[in-house]
């Protein structure tokens, strides 16, 4: 059972489901219920009775939610109380993605190398800080919830920073992180009984306009993702791998995913999520051999065994995105989305509905993720990129510049 909506939902269920499994989706937000329908049976969390109920009526083994916020709901108990395992890390565990200030200190336990940083809580307090330190500096939730009131607010020079944090919302406080620049890239790995199993090395394209101009969106424009079983890159020897007694100390079972930026010579960690991530997801279902399988071994707590499947060693996942984005306020009517040709790749659909002859309509900021694989990134590059050209709704667009920067990792 997936805890979700939009395209995560449907990609998940679909996939699962093409590997054997029954699958089914409880929905936990208001909006971008119609994908999942495409995949299995949905239910309304708001109007459901209980999860505990829909997963016992379900025999659900497995819940995978897709994002941290399940921890906080009024359910949260019964579900961990349920007999179906959950996909994620618990209790303490949570904190390196939920409390940046808490991931900052493990860093410094293990002499992972973090970014200059300050927990302000209200803009005196920011702006001293700045004056004290004055330097570029990423504002950003102290707390990560996707119902922040402050969302990452990438500044790269000082007046980019003391300016943002006149508009700030410091009911939460503000994290202030010091800049590092461009050279990102992320790893996302399974962990149980102490061990770090590497499944990818991945990448974001976070900025709503190609060249990597304009701001970063609230959710990526594009991704790529490449088997990595044995860190070519280093990532997870850098920013995961000296964590392992505090993975032993905490009982740490499910995925994570580090973001880390290359300066002076190694690797920052700036980011830990505890999540196998939005974009991410549905690339590495695809790409290992037996999805159900090592979900299920990990949430019950055994090694994973990661086979990938041969022709899948590269992902690339590229955004429709509809009219308005990425300023969300900016709204439009329901659109139809029409087609040229037959898609032939996996295409994930987020804020769409159907209407009465059961055609398509784009009803929001996200119109759909376009997924393809390949031997080697240009070859998923160039499926992604044929096939999200036969889609068409009125104000979309999509970058056609996935994979062209930010890869291989180090790159700017
Ligand atoms: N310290 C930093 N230096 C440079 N870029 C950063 C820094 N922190 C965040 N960013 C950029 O902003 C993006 C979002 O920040 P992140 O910490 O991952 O927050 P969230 O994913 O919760 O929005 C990062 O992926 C990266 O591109
Ligand atoms: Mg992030």
């Amino acid at each position: 059972m997936v805890l979700g909506v939009g395209g995560f939902a449907q990609a998940v269920m679909q996939i699962l489901s093409d590997d054997g499994a029954e699958v089914s989706c409880a929905l936990t937000r208001n909006y971008a219920h119609a994908a999942p329908t495409l995949a299995g049976p949905t239910h309304d969390l708001a109007s459901a009775e209980s999860l505990a109920e829909l997963i016992d009526r379900q025999s659900a083994d497995l819940v995978v939610p897709m994002s941290i916020d399940w921890a906080k709901a009024t359910w949260t108990g019964s579900l961990l109380a349920s007999r179906a395992a959950v996909f994620s890390p618990t209790g303490d565990a949570m904190l390196i993605e939920r409390d940046r200030d808490f991931a900052r200190q493990l860093c410094q336990r293990f002499g992972v190398p973090f970014p200059a940083s300050h927990v302000a809580h209200n803009r005196l307090d920011a702006l001293e800080f700045l004056d004290r330190e004055p330097r570029a500096f990423v504002i950003k939730n102290p707390l990560c919830s996707p119902n922040s009131p402050v969302h990452t607010i990438l500044c790269e020079t000082p007046g980019d920073t003391r300016a943002w944090l006149e508009r700030i919302n410091y009911a939460e406080g503000v994290f202030l992180q010091e800049y590092l620049g461009r050279r990102e890239a992320g790893h996302i790995a399974l962990v149980a009984n102490g061990e770090v199993h590497s499944l990818v090395t991945n990448q974001e394209y976070k900025r709503a306009h190609a060249g990597n101009m304009g701001i970063v969106a609230g959710a990526p424009m594009g991704g790529l993702a490449q088997a990595d079983p044995g860190d070519q890159y280093g990532l997870a020897k850098a920013l995961l791998h000296p964590f392992k007694p505090w993975f032993v100390e905490t009982g740490y079972t499910g995925p994570i995913q580090a973001t880390g930026i290359f300066r002076d010579g190694q690797w920052h960690a700036i980011e830990y999520n505890i999540r196998l991530g939005i974009t991410a997801t549905p690339m590495i279902l695809r790409m290992l051999e037996n999805p159900v399988a090592t979900l299920m071994r990990l949430a019950s707590g055994e090694s994973p065994e990661v086979r990938f499947r041969a022709g899948h060693e590269f992902g690339a996942s590229m955004t429709l995105a509809g009219y308005g984005y990425p300023f969300v306020q900016l709204e439009g009517p329901s659109v139809p989305v029409t087609f040229e040709g037959e898609l032939a790749c996996d295409v994930w659909w987020n804020e769409v509905a159907f209407d009465d002859g059961g055609g398509l309509l784009a009803t929001g900021h996200r119109v759909a993720d376009v997924v393809a694989f390949g031997p080697a990134v240009s070859a998923a590059l160039a499926v992604a990129n044929e096939n999200i050209r036969k889609i068409r709704c009125l104000g979309s667009y999509f970058r056609p510049d996935i994979g062209e920067s930010l890869w291989p990792p180090g790159n700017e």
